[in-house]
């Protein structure tokens, strides 16, 4: 039986799990991390994150020098600590598939189960296709020493990169799969903090909560291309996508939120989460979220299409050796991911096609530099724009609402902007004599 209160352990460090084991070390908990790049796991002890996430670092720091928090390369001697040991390690895309790859996720379960040293409860919260715990229920049934005992229950994550912190603070919702009445019990006193202010708990078997996960990404993922579907009929007939979304999302049975038409969805998680429920819906024999689902994914990748035509266009036919300037290369702003980044996938398309494409980004240069080092980076928007002949806005960082066009007018050769996330005060550019352009809007001059 754990020790109470347990001692937690958080298998991978990345997004997720670093975000988590901070988190819990500010729950009031003793947390070790494990991960297995020695690099990464020396940064975290000195309270250095090698990501760029907002309000992270400083908790980080504050518990490594508490000392409730640590990190570690010794799986092995981390599980032998703790009590209560959370998966959160990643599961990508696997190549040439729409599958999940999950051997990280096994492989960590794996070890965690051999490694025991006493009773212990191991959390799934990494994204996986349903019936994966279940199978992991096995893996560790066949790799648990004798005389030990060791549950598996599936507690998925729902945090946004860039709100991490926040949203593991104080989640929307807390969901716990495949629970006896003990572990229950345990992950009653885990999320004590929350659920003392009210935090939902919803208690469900174990394929409804890694179903409830990815569920709530493929919703997410098709108010977005459901947006872009509309903005589509907006353009030809004349109307404007982000006064139509304002006055959809009055209605609170819609809202407002994932309504923003534009360049569409990427990062490390919706993509791939709705390319694994397509793939694994199909393997189940349920066609119906696969067709609708890969109908999100379409339109989704068909945006990007757009502003690469575009830029074309804007440019009269060919970008051969046309610059371009391009604001943004993170997925979305406030992170420095650049996974599956809409951005990046369009500035590279134009590069293949001839353009010198020049990049900024306030936080993601270093990340999208190690993913296209062919690309050309900049240090500032004025930088970006210098020369050039069309202007892209790919990611909405706040601080390209701050430009001012008048004076941004002086550095290019054509004052041309697409606006491929509806973000700027296109009548303010207007007045400065830009051609802007959104998608989905009637704002083109
Ligand atoms: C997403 C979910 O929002 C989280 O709840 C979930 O926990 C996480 O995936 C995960 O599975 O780990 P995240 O990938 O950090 O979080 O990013 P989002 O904020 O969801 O944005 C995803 C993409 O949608 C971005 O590229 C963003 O630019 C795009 N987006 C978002 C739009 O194009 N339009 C919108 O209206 C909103």
């Amino acid at each position: 039986i754990p020790a109470t209160p347990p001692r937690i352990s958080v298998i991978g460090t990345g997004y997720l799990g670093a975000t988590h084991a901070a988190a819990m070390a500010e729950m009031g908990f003793e947390v070790i991390g494990v991960d297995s790049d020695p690099l990464k796991a020396a940064a975290l002890s000195e309270g250095r994150v090698p990501f760029f996430e907002p309000g992270l670092p400083e908790l980080i720091l504050k518990h490594v020098s508490s000392g409730r928090l640590r990190f570690t390369t010794d799986l092995a001697d981390a599980v032998a600590l703790s009590d209560v040991h959370f998966i959160c390690v990643g599961t990508p895309q696997q190549r040439g598939s729409n599958a999940a790859n999950l051997s990280y996720v096994e492989d960590a379960t794996a070890s965690v189960a051999r490694s025991l040293t006493h009773d212990g409860l191991i959390v799934g919260k990494s994204t996986v296709p349903v019936g994966t715990a279940q199978r992991l229920r096995s893996i560790i049934a066949a790799s648990t020493p004798v005389g030990v005992a060791a549950e598996l229950i599936w507690n998925p994550e729902f945090l946004r990169e860039g709100k991490a912190v926040a949203d593991t603070l104080t989640p929307d919702r807390i969901v716990i799969g495949g629970v006896t009445a003990r572990s229950e019990a345990i992950m009653r006193e885990v999320y004590a903090m929350p659920l003392a202010t009210g935090t939902p708990l919803v208690v469900c078997d174990l394929a409804t909560a890694e179903l409830v996960k990815v569920s709530a990404n493929a919703f997410l993922a098709t108010k977005i291309s459901f947006i872009n579907a509309i903005a589509e009929v907006c353009e030809v007939a004349g109307a404007d996508v982000s006064v139509l979304a304002d006055a959809l999302g009055h209605d609170v049975r819609i809202g407002r939120q994932f309504l923003n038409a534009g360049l569409g969805f990427g990062g490390g998680c919706l993509p791939k989460d709705i390319r694994a429920l397509i793939h694994r819906s199909r393997e189940l024999g349920a066609t119906k979220v696969a067709d609708l689902l890969q109908q999100v994914d379409e339109i989704n990748m068909s945006q990007r299409l757009s502003v690469i035509d575009r830029a074309l266009e804007a440019c009269g036919g060919s970008v051969l050796n046309r610059r371009i300037g391009v604001l943004g290369a993170a997925f979305k702003p406030l992170t420095d991911d650049v996974r599956d980044s809409p951005a990046l996938n369009v500035a590279a398309a134009l590069h293949l096609r001839g353009a010198q494409v020049v990049i900024y980004d306030p936080e993601a240069i270093a990340t999208a530099q190690q993913m296209f080092p062919t690309l050309t980076y900049a240090d500032s928007v004025e930088e970006a724009a210098n020369g050039s002949d069309v202007l892209l806005l790919l990611t909405e960082w706040d601080e390209f609402r701050e430009i001012d066009p008048v004076e941004l007018k002086k550095r290019v050769v054509m004052p041309v902007i697409i606006d491929a996330r509806n973000y700027l005060d296109a009548p303010r550019w207007v007045e400065a004599g830009w051609s802007i352009t959104g998608l989905g809007s009637n704002t083109k001059s």
